[in-house]
């Protein structure tokens, strides 16, 4: 079957997430099958590099269907998601006249969808906007659950909003033009999954005929694995929309993924390597707690490796890592929590991590 369809279940904010080869080619019925008549403007938001893969005949197709759409390009690059791109996002949605009807679209990797939907979140006090993932970290994670943001000075994601897209559209073919090392950083994401809530999924992503389709980008297994990651992640999300909870094991490897981000420079390690070493470092901690067994660890470790992640721990300074993980927006009431793993397939939320437990990692 290679049409599959995940329902997000969140009440009257509630969408599907459809994944189907070649949708990209058939936006338009999709559109008007969720309700986007043709008299709502719509405002694509893309980069310059998605645009000249995709971006161009995108706007057309939907041209030559009489859809009244523009197309805006941000820069790539993380040093960009911030408030002077949104800045320049309102200043077009200003000129061509967005109103309370029209509709954005992103088109892209999980910066433009987090940029884009932090604009739809607060043009006119929120419009509707329709998520197009172009990467397979964007697809099996930022694009649904409906978090959006950009970045402050001071930290990553820290001005943002929850903001539930009206669909999510996903096309595996545009895998087939994503660099290797960025595929691969996606595929930490997938592998967070398994460890946190779906050992079928981690013991089917061990399987060497698996691995070796996967690595080909044969569509049938990536559709599966990415309904695999998108059904947990639908699964959380609708318990816990806005992260009060269990929401926040979604999370694992990102506290001390984001000290990697944060200290080494956002460019050195993809956001998807990062995450590996941080789940590497959770591992860890679980087996210091007594919680995970050092065999479920190095299947771990092996699964990340297979896809050349890194999960060795970079030279770090101790005072820094405890800096960066209490302005952590995962701090709550002054305690730092961990997601922790105590078997593949569950993990748990800890806020009685002691600091000895973790820092004796960093130099
Ligand atoms: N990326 C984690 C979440 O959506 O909650």
């Amino acid at each position: 079957m290679n049409k599959r369809k995940i329902l997000v279940p969140l009440g009257n904010k509630s969408y599907e997430v459809i994944i189907e080869e070649g949708i990209l080619n058939n936006i338009c019925e999709e559109l008007l099958k969720i309700g986007i008549s043709k008299n709502r403007k719509i405002l694509v938001i893309s980069n310059e590099e998605i645009s000249s893969l995709y971006g161009e005949k995108f706007l057309n197709h939907l041209k030559k269907n009489n859809f009244k759409a523009q197309i805006f390009l941000i820069k790539a690059g993380e040093s960009h998601k911030n408030l002077k791109t949104l800045n320049e996002i309102y200043d077009v949605a200003f000129e061509f006249g967005l109103d309370r009807n029209s509709i954005i679209i992103a088109l892209g990797g999980g910066i433009v969808g987090d940029v884009s939907g932090f604009a739809a979140a607060t043009w006119l006090r929120g419009i509707d906007y329709i998520q197009i993932p172009t990467t397979l970290l964007a697809m099996v994670d930022s694009s649904v659950g409906g978090k959006t943001a950009v970045n402050h000075p001071k930290g990553k994601n820290l001005i943002g909003a929850f903001h539930q897209p009206k669909a999510v559209f996903i096309d595996p073919e545009t895998l087939k033009s994503l660099p290797k090392r960025e595929f691969n950083a996606g595929m930490a994401e997938v592998i967070k999954y398994g460890v946190i809530r779906d050992k079928k999924l981690f013991d089917f992503l061990e399987i060497e005929n698996n691995k070796n389709a996967l690595i080909n980008l044969e569509n049938e297994s990536l559709i599966e694995i990415i309904n695999g990651s998108i059904k947990t992640k639908s699964h959380i999300v609708s318990q816990d929309e806005h992260e009060l909870g269990i929401r926040a094991i979604l999370n694992y490897g990102h506290s001390f993924g984001h000290v990697i981000e944060n200290l080494c420079g956002y460019g050195e390690f993809l956001h998807g390597e990062a995450i590996s070493i941080g789940m590497n470092i959770a591992g860890e901690i679980a087996i210091e707690k007594g919680l995970w067994s050092k065999e479920e660890l190095e299947r771990q470790q092996n699964l990340l490796e297979s896809y050349n992640l890194p999960t060795k721990i970079p030279k770090i300074n101790k005072e820094d890592v405890v800096k960066i993980l209490m302005g952590d927006k995962k701090v709550r009431d002054g305690k730092m929590r961990f997601i922790l793993p105590k078997e593949i397939g569950e993990v748990d939320i800890y806020d009685d991590v002691e600091d000895s437990l973790f820092l004796k990692f960093f130099s």
